[in-house]
């Protein structure tokens, strides 16, 4: 009789595994696409029945993902449902649920640790876990491992545990699932080769680690570092505009240095996702060894100044131009946290929305990618974007460039706003109504 561990293998090699994907978000249905794409059947698992219907209907409901696209997963055997009983169905089952933080700024373990409870008593011998949540090291081990075992199953023999982080880079036309090398660790050598097997068929290059630990502190790393060099070059770009040096010339031409130099450039703060959350994962892990991240409470300070930095740039231009930002129009250009992409989540266009607006403003956006400001957990405006256009930019007393998307006409936007507020060093040439912030 074959092993639970050379049967899987097995089943995995010939494509002959049915692939269970859980939570269908910005991670999952990339990675949905790309099992369907190479042959596998996938069953994909969400709490949300309005994206499970959708999902269902052939629909997307992420802007850079196409429905086509869906459709033609929907036509070829991809199914979703709510209903986690079918895990039973799934030889591998891929976990890609949300970690946030709380409002204390602590991990919030509760969707992986629900989606877990919810899967356990359906869990068999023969499959293969994988968390690709990010989350802090120790993860896999304290929080899935004793749920995945608690039915009597053992990791390492009839059931296999790995930790396999999600690189995804939204709106990145440069990379695609099948391109992004994939970091794996297993509980055990005999999961390690399981999880090998599993990302092997749908990634090019699958980079195998010693522990489900040291894959879990590679996200971070890569995290922290971003967060990390982000908050070096915020602070730079201050010190620079007091001395009245252009911090994006001198990043444009330090990059020129062959070997040694990373480029990093300023902005209004972090968002997203990841960058703004993911390094305090490892600040709160760290706490339990008695020890403090400096870089990256630092790093989390300066960033989180910044949309304000940008109001005080903003209200030092109205100023020169006889204003109170009291009373002033003022127009946010770009949401999204970042070009391209209509994601808004920790987006720090919003901070900034909202410091205009209590400092007695009126505020607007305007943003091809998110057409109606959408319903946020914390953040509510009752706006939709502003078209773009000679007399609507003339209508306002500033405009406060947050967000550089590709889509907006900065000619235009040069030519007839009264006052630039410029986060992204989109305009470098000095001009008497153009603010670098
Ligand atoms: N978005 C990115 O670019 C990105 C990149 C790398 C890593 N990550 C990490 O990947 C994870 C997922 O992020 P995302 O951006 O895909 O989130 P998301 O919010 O887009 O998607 C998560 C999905 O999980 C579903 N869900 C929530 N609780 C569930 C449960 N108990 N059972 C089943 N489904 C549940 C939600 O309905 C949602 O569809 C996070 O840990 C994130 O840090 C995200």
């Amino acid at each position: 009789m074959t092993s639970p561990h050379a049967n899987l293998l097995h089943k995995l090699n010939a494509k002959e595994a049915v692939i269970g994907i859980v939570g269908l978000g910005y991670v999952g249905l990339p990675l949905m696409l790309r099992y369907n794409d190479i042959g596998f059947r996938v069953l994909g698992i969400d709490i949300d029945q309005d994206k499970v219907d959708r999902l269902n209907a052939g629909q997307s409901y992420i802007e850079h993902i196409p429905s086509a696209k869906v459709a033609r997963a929907t036509g070829s055997g991809f199914e979703a449902t709510t209903d986690f009983r079918r895990v039973a169905e799934a030889d591998a089952i891929i976990l890609c649920v949300p970690t946030p933080l709380n409002k204390y700024r602590e991990p919030d373990m509760s969707f992986v640790v629900n989606t877990v409870d919810a899967l356990k008593p359906h869990l068999r011998e023969g499959q293969v876990v994988s968390l690709e949540s990010t989350t802090y090291p120790g993860t896999t081990e304290e929080e899935l491992l004793p749920r995945v075992q608690e039915n009597g199953l053992v990791v390492g023999e009839n059931v296999f545990l790995v930790y396999s982080p999600e690189r995804e880079d939204p709106g990145n036309p440069d990379f695609e699932t099948r391109t992004i090398p994939k970091v794996v660790g297993g509980h055990t050598p005999a999961c390690r080769q399981v999880g090998e097997a599993l990302y092997a068929p749908a990634i090019d290059r699958v980079v195998p680690v010693s522990s489900t630990k040291a894959a879990e502190m590679t996200k971070l790393l890569e995290n922290i570092h971003r967060a990390v060099n982000i908050g070096l070059v915020n602070e730079m770009k201050v010190v620079a505009d007091r001395m009245g040096i252009d911090i994006f010339e001198v990043v444009d031409a330090a990059a020129t240095k062959p070997f040694g130099f990373t480029p990093y450039y300023p902005g209004p703060g972090l968002g997203g996702h990841c960058i703004p959350i993911d390094p305090f994962y490892l600040t709160w892990k760290a706490r339990e060894y008695g020890l403090h991240t400096r870089f990256i409470e630092l790093s989390g300070e300066v960033n989180r100044a910044m949309p304000e930095y940008v109001v005080g740039k903003l209200m030092d231009g109205l100023n020169d131009h006889g204003k109170a930002l009291k009373g002033s129009r003022v127009l946010v250009l770009g949401i999204a946290y970042k070009k391209n992409v209509d994601d808004m989540r920790e987006s720090p266009s919003v901070e900034i929305m909202e410091l205009i607006e209590s400092k007695g403003a009126e505020v607007s956006y305007s943003d091809p990618h998110v057409p109606v400001f959408p319903k946020m957990r914390e953040h509510h405006f009752a706006l939709s974007s502003v078209e773009l256009s000679a007399e609507s930019l003339a209508g306002f007393d500033a405009v406060v460039l947050a967000t550089d998307h590709d889509r907006f006409d900065f000619e235009l936007i040069k030519q007839h706003a009264k006052l630039i507020v410029d986060s992204r060093g989109t305009y470098r040439e000095a001009a008497p109504h153009i603010v670098k912030a």
